[in-house]
């Protein structure tokens, strides 16, 4: 595990933009695991960036996101795939065939679930996968509980994580409280984890992620069994690793 200390949000995201360009320059077909929420907004908007200036570009990778809110529309605005659309695919010269992320409104949602595993599994599994880490300790949607679930599942999204989203909607009471969210299996199958985190609130997952013990209870501290993980963080993120004594660089 490689950690990488930033001095805020906006190195953050260059730092994690700059690891993702590199693997598509060293392998332009490559498979990328993409992820939503807060964090990854800078990050996207510096591939977006780099692919304008023409230092890298997208025409043949593929991308599998992490999931989806059950029931909401891709047109929906705080769908992921808009999300996905708006803060990245309309920017870049990807094919958008080749993007691809749950059916939330799936008739089927356990078909629905298979059919994103088969197609993970059919397009090589990620090369690089990016991850953003839950107040909670969550990655994708899995939320803590009693087990590692290796399938994409539908999830029952825990309060912390409906109250810590409820900021993209108008009023709490509009947050779904399903979602369709790849597991551990497709995950933990990734090349490399690049998993990214800001601010103070997620100074506690990060440090029981990399430092507690291996527990579903926290279900970022899988990836201490990966053999590739890179985690960037700002200053307040990486605060409670660093007094804890962890190397990090930078
Ligand atoms: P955030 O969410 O980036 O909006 O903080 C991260 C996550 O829940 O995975």
């Amino acid at each position: 595990m490689r950690i990488y200390r930033e001095a805020d949000y906006g190195a953050m995201s260059r730092r994690a933009a700059g690891l993702i360009a590199a693997e598509v320059v060293r392998k332009p077909a490559c498979v990328l695991g993409l992820a939503t929420g807060g964090t990854p907004v800078g990050t996207y908007e510096e591939l977006i960036a780099g692919c304008r200036r023409g230092d890298f570009s997208f025409r043949e990778v593929h991308t599998v996101n992490l999931d989806e809110y059950k029931s909401l529309a891709p047109d929906h605005p705080q769908s992921y795939r808009y999300y996905m659309q708006t803060h990245l695919f309309d920017h870049i010269d990807i094919d958008p065939a080749n993007t691809h992320i749950p059916d939330g409104l799936a008739d089927d949602a356990r078909a629905e679930c298979a059919r994103y595993d088969a197609l993970t599994e059919s397009i090589g599994f990620a090369d690089l996968q990016l991850l953003g880490l839950g107040r909670n300790g969550h990655i994708g949607f899995n939320e803590p509980g009693d087990c590692f679930r290796k399938e994409t599942h539908v999830v029952d999204l825990t309060q912390s994580t409906i109250d810590a989203n409820a900021r993209f909607f108008a009023h709490a009471g509009e947050v779904p409280r399903q979602a369709l969210t790849m597991g551990m299996g497709c995950i933990m199958a990734a090349r490399r984890v690049l998993l990214i985190a800001s601010g103070e609130e997620k100074a506690e997952a990060i440090y029981q992620a990399v430092c507690g013990p291996v527990t579903p209870q926290c279900p970022a501290s899988i990836l201490q069994l990966h053999r590739d993980v890179v985690i960037v963080g700002d200053a307040a993120a990486l605060e409670k690793l660093v007094k804890a004594g962890v190397p990090v660089c930078g």
